[in-house]
Formats: C-alpha cells, sequence, structure tokens
C-alpha cells in the first residue's frame, strides 16, 4: 500500500532544517507520496528544490494560509491557536479530488519537526482502517502507548495524563488511517473550533471511528518509532528577527 504523508509547513528561521531532516528520512521510503502544505499564499522556491535535489518523484507541493484569526503573534503562547488545521483540510481535498481510487493507501500526518523511525511506515502498511502506536516525548511525558487487553488486539486505553477524557487522547503521530476512510467520509476534517488538544479526537470522530476501531501497531504498542520533537524556537538577535519579516531578505536564506 502506499503511504501519503501529509506535512503542514511553516516559513520561520528552523523551516529549512526541519524539511531537510524530514526529507532526508522520507527518501529512502519506497512507495511514498508526500504531501507538503505550505502556510503561505503562494508556494515558495525552497520545498520544491529540496523535492527535486531528493529526486521524488510521488510528490506534491500544495499551500493553504492559515487565516489571519488564527495566526499567532510573536508574542503568543505556541498553544494559544491549533497548528496545521488548514493545511491538512487541503490536503485531505487534495486526496479526495486526485487519489480516490487509491483505496489500499493510508494516511498520516507527520509534522516537519518529528522523528520517524523507518519501522513505522513497515507498521502503517499493515493498518486495515485505523492504526495506532506510542509516540515518544509528547503531552510532558517519556511516552505515551495505547494500552491494550490481555488479548493483545484491543485497545482499551491510554497512559495520556493529559486530558485523558479525550475520546482519543492521542498526538496527530500517533495514528494513520486508511484513504478509503477518507473518501467515505467527505466532511471529516480537522477545526479551528474545537478545544485544545482535540483535533485528534474530532478527525477520528468525524470518520465515524470508535475506540474500539483501533488496530495497535509496533509490537503490540511495546516500541517507539515517532518522536514528537520540537525544533526550540531560536532566540534571534533583533536584526535578524526584522531581517526574517522582510521577504526580501528570504534571500538570506540560502533555497
Ligand atoms: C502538536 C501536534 O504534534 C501537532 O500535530 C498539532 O497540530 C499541534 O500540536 C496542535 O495542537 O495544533 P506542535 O509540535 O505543538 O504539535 O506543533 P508544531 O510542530 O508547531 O505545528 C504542527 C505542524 O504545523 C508543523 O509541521 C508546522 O510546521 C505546521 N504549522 C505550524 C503551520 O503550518 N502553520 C502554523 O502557523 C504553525
Ligand atoms: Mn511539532
Amino acid at each position: 500500500p502506499q503511504i501519503f504523508f501529509i506535512t503542514p509547513t511553516k516559513f520561520r528561521a528552523e523551516q529549512k532544517a526541519d524539511l531537510t531532516r524530514l526529507g532526508q528520512t522520507l527518501a529512502h521510503i519506497p512507495n511514498l507520496f508526500w504531501i507538503i502544505v505550505e502556510d503561505a499564499d503562494e508556494p515558495s522556491e525552497m520545498p520544491t528544490k529540496l523535492l527535486e535535489r531528493l529526486k521524488f518523484t510521488s510528490s506534491v507541493h500544495i499551500v493553504a494560509r492559515t487565516p489571519p484569526e488564527i495566526r499567532r503573534n510573536e508574542s503568543d503562547p505556541n498553544w494559544k491557536f491549533p497548528r496545521g488545521v488548514a493545511q491538512r483540510n487541503a490536503a485531505l481535498e487534495y486526496l479526495r479530488t486526485n487519489h480516490r481510487s487509491f483505496k489500499k493507501s493510508v494516511v498520516y500526518f507527520g509534522d516537519d519537526d518529528n522523528v520517524y523511525d523507518w519501522r513505522i511506515f513497515d507498521e502503517m502498511r499493515r493498518i486495515e482502517k485505523v492504526g495506532v502506536w506510542p509516540v515518544g516525548i509528547v503531552g510532558g511525558t517519556i511516552v505515551e502507548t495505547p494500552i491494550l487487553a490481555p488479548n493483545g488486539t484491543t485497545v482499551i486505553n491510554f497512559t495520556s495524563i493529559w486530558k485523558p477524557e479525550r475520546p482519543f487522547p492521542i498526538d496527530m503521530a500517533a495514528f494513520a488511517v486508511n484513504l478509503a476512510l477518507i473518501v467515505e467520509n467527505p466532511t471529516a476534517e480537522f477545526s479551528n473550533h474545537v478545544p485544545r488538544g482535540y483535533q485528534e479526537s474530532h478527525f477520528l470522530e468525524s470518520l465515524g471511528l470508535k475506540r474500539s476501531d483501533l488496530e495497535p501497531k509496533a509490537d503490540f504498542c511495546t516500541k517507539i518509532y515517532v518522536w514528537h520533537t520540537r525544533t526550540e524556537n531560536t532566540k534571534l538577535l533583533k536584526r535578524d528577527r526584522q531581517r526574517l519579516q522582510n521577504p526580501e531578505s528570504l534571500n538570506l536564506i540560502e533555497k
């Protein structure tokens, strides 16, 4: 099965470094289609060149701008607004329009700053409806994992400490779904109007999924194949903060 790997990405000083690391991971994965969704009005040169340089033949580079009322100021905390909503929805639309017939494919939402072990992709290809697995360093914990029933095939709970009452108390990196589900549920999407931490639950519920549908992967959820790493927001000199605001100065960052 084909893997559609959806990455929302936003311009910042660290963006090229993060996308280079991610691209160099993904370039080794057979049968992976990378959907880069830039949070911008127009596609910029850097991701296009990266895809060329890494010789991605199965990829697309689209754009979706986060609406201004959702966009955070420099002084706002990172969690004030949800991130990646417009971008992931644009990718879902793209899939429904262009890849409807790829019924066996699986769809995964991969942030640009996480770390992915190659073995997670093997796990994804074995998903029937929705697969789930542990995620390292997330939610203030070393690992968040689904808890399995003694039969080893049913997920009965989660170790998540943060808002465990969520229908699916898991990170975006913890699951992948079959493309057919996305096609069959044309209104399933992410939303800017759900409480903090409820993106994953909202999306999975909009696909009509229940906890009992979760298929545990990664050796009965005993292995960590993805980490929710976060790239530090580098404290730039005032001069360089200003340079970053000015479109002309994008030339400073080699494309
Ligand atoms: C966590 C989850 O891992 C994300 O998948 C989820 O979207 C986010 O929380 C949330 O609750 O909204 P976190 O590390 O805090 O992730 O988020 P970021 O890595 O800052 O953003 C997620 C993705 O969206 C990144 O690939 C980033 O480049 C992109 N992004 C971020 C945008 O496209 N636009 C933005 O304004 C901000
Ligand atoms: Mn992140």
